[in-house]
């Protein structure tokens, strides 16, 4: 059954001259068949530059909205609708434009887990593969109020030495990591170093060898020596560090750090997508022109 819905979507592909994009986090038999796999960052600079006619997004919702923005002309289908991030939910366009008030002359830095209004309403996007090289390219003397994500604002702050006003964002999924959690698998696997998302906890930061975005967390591991790593993050990329690393073992804090959202897209849904072409994803033109800026703004300088 699955074979056959991979000829389908393969067979479409051509038709439509379509790219499908996926995230790490997303089920594995997407991952197979997607001509793409990266992490944010990845992803948007290789929607920045396709040449495909349609893009097909597996993913959340604001990273098929980013293609869009960086797109207009181009068809964006997210095959389920309904994958948001509850994380980019937690900060509104109107609830911004409050804070901004209160301190005019701020730069405002929105995490790409965000909505295309929010997007608008900021002056330069980051994710976190680049976060600190874009709070790091703003004026010292500038007041910086950085959304949604407090864990990684709190993460750029100590690496940058910057304070900035942070908004009380964050990943249901990477929040959920303990220190006690982490200090159990040091327990369980001495030796194995600890990677981990700037999503996590400072005080799970803080106790980790290294802190890396996804496809960072990828690279660690792969230039590293040893055998086995305890890994700080949504445990669907563990598909894709077994895949390229197969000698090596991971271990994750602990179950249940599986981002929901990420996981509604089955090669079923995308078949679907694919043959009637929904959910085409639309963005207010008056907001996307804003918001293009503000992406264009972080691909520019990483
Ligand atoms: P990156 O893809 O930037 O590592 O972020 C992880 C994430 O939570 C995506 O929603
Ligand atoms: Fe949002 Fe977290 Fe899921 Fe990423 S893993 S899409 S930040 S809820």
């Amino acid at each position: 059954m699955a074979a056959s819905w991979q000829e389908y979507i393969d067979k479409r592909k051509q038709e439509l001259q379509a790219v499908i994009l996926a995230h790490y986090y997303q089920p594995g038999e997407i991952q197979e068949l997607a001509d793409f796999v990266g992490d944010s960052f990845q992803l948007a600079r290789q929607a920045a530059r396709t040449e495909a006619r349609v893009i097909v997004f597996c993913g959340v919702s604001f990273m098929a909205e980013s293609a869009k923005i960086l797109n207009p002309e181009k068809m964006v289908i997210l095959p389920e609708i309904q994958a948001g991030c509850p994380m980019a939910d937690m900060v509104g366009a109107a609830a911004l434009e409050e804070l901004k008030s209160q301190h005019p002359g701020a730069a405002v830095v929105c995490y790409v887990n965000s909505s295309a209004q929010v997007k608008a309403a900021s002056d330069i996007c980051c994710t976190s593969a680049n976060a600190v090289q874009v709070v790091t390219s703003i004026p010292k003397e500038q007041e910086i109020i950085f959304v949604p994500d407090r864990n990684l604002g709190a993460y750029v702050c100590e690496q940058t030495g910057r304070r900035m006003i942070l908004w009380e964002g964050f990943c249901p999924v990477h929040d959920r990591i303990t220190a006690a959690d982490i200090e159990e698998q040091r327990r369980l696997h001495p030796g194995a170093p600890v990677v981990v998302h700037p999503e996590c906890r400072p005080e799970v930061i803080r106790l980790a060898d290294a802190v890396r975005s996804t496809a960072g967390i990828l690279d660690y591991v792969r230039q590293s020596s040893l055998s086995e790593f305890i890994i700080g993050t949504e445990e669907g990329f563990l598909y894709s560090l077994q895949k390229n690393c197969p000698d090596k073992r991971f271990y994750v804090p602990q179950g249940h750090l599986q981002c929901q959202e990420m996981k509604m897209t089955s090669l079923e849904k995308l078949a679907w997508a694919m043959r009637e072409l929904k959910h085409q994803v639309e963005v207010e033109e008056n907001i996307r022109i804003k918001a293009q800026v503000t992406l264009e703004r972080m691909l520019s300088i990483t």
